[in-house]
């Protein structure tokens, strides 16, 4: 396979834009570097991971019943939900999209804003999340605890503590690690299978790495890894819901910088960005190059990068199928 090392224009913009010590420390590495196939993962789950998976679907821990983590998170499709923010107990709506929780254990925090530092420190967020699931720790051990069922699985996997907090988050942590995607037609293309990528698809790669998209959205799960303002060259300030990296840091430069967030299986997750204002992947495309790198991309470079895009999408576990 041809390694062709990053173009010069999109990266001296983004030079400009995220500071030329990030730029130089990219610069000499390779494109297919920077992105890395997602291993294979073996599907088969372990009690622990098999229990995790059961709350995961299990709608009695929200405080009415009625909310379970698969709600917002669909495992048969994206691993994210359709609407713009998410609805919670009640009809109530969130502030945010909902982000797949396919691959998350390979990003750098959890969270738009990057507030919780894995998986297991997210878990309880939702649960105990006003508008979301609304309860509180003793009710969900209170109600969970009725259940002979669970009581014998979490005696038998946590033998020492039992049904606690920690032991609900722990094994639904442990599920969330068996939600990795592999074998994406992108990935068979990196291994070397140049065949698994059409002419446009190639096209649109180049113009995703020349354009500079690549210097934020890269590593194993093309995004994840860092957080970069949003509105880097434009201002998109005003339109934002919330301050982002700042809620988390109070430092007044995080201001409206946010997770870089995946570009996996992405043609699954609409809507998009943080406020769910972008109702296609043309228009995040076509958005991303006017906020982040300061470009009117032509309709004809939008398609070809979208068709980059949908090759992203992996294998589905088995067990979710
Ligand atoms: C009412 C909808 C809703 C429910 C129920 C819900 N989530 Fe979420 N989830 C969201 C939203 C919205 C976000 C983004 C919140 C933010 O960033 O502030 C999120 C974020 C996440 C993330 C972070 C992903 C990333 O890349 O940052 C994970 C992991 C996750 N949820 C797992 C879960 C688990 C596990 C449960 C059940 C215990 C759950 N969610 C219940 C809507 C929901
Ligand atoms: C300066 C860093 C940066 C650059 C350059 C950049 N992005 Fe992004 N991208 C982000 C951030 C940050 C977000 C999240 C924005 C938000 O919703 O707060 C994002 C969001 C997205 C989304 C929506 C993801 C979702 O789940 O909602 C897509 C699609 C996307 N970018 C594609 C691209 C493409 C294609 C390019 C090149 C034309 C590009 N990005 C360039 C940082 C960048």
């Amino acid at each position: 396979m041809k390694r062709d090392s990053i173009k010069t224009d999109g990266f001296f913009r983004m030079g400009l834009a995220i500071g030329f010590s990030t730029l130089m420390s990219l610069t000499p590495v390779l494109a297919e570097d920077l992105i890395r196939p997602i291993p294979p993962q073996n599907t088969v789950l372990s009690p622990k991971e098999a229990l995790g998976k059961q709350l995961f679907m299990d709608p009695r821990l929200s405080k009415d019943g009625t909310v379970a983590c698969v709600s917002c998170h669909n495992l048969a499709y994206g691993g994210a939900d359709s609407e713009a923010v998410s609805t919670g107990v009640g009809g109530k709506k969130g502030t945010v999209n909902s982000p797949t929780v396919f691959n998350a254990a390979n990003n750098l925090a959890q969270f738009w804003d990057g507030r919780a530092k894995d998986l297991k420190a997210q878990a309880s967020g939702p649960i105990m999340n006003p508008v979301e699931m609304a309860n509180t720790p003793e009710t969900v051990i209170n109600v969970l605890s009725k259940d002979p069922h669970y009581q014998k699985r979490f005696g038998e996997i946590y033998p020492k503590t039992g049904l606690t907090v920690d032991t609900i988050t722990d094994a639904i942590a442990a599920f969330e690690k068996k939600l990795m995607t592999p074998n994406a037609r992108f990935d068979r293309y990196l291994k070397g299978d140049s065949k698994m990528l059409s002419p446009k698809e190639k096209e649109g790669y180049a113009l995703f790495k020349n354009y500079g998209c690549i210097s934020c959205h890269n590593g194993m799960n093309i995004g994840g890894n860092m957080y970069q303002r949003f509105g880097v060259f434009m201002q998109y300030k005003d339109r934002h819901n919330t301050l982002g990296r700042f809620s988390v840091t109070g430092k007044e430069e995080d201001k409206y910088f946010f997770k870089v967030p995946s570009l996996r299986n992405i043609d699954k997750t609409a809507p998009y960005f943080h406020d769910g204002s972008a109702k296609t992947l043309e228009e995040a495309v076509q958005k991303m190059g006017y906020y982040q790198l300061g470009r009117k991309l032509s309709r004809e470079d939008i398609d070809k990068i979208t068709a980059f895009l949908r090759t992203l999408s992996g294998e589905l576990p088995d067990h979710v199928k």
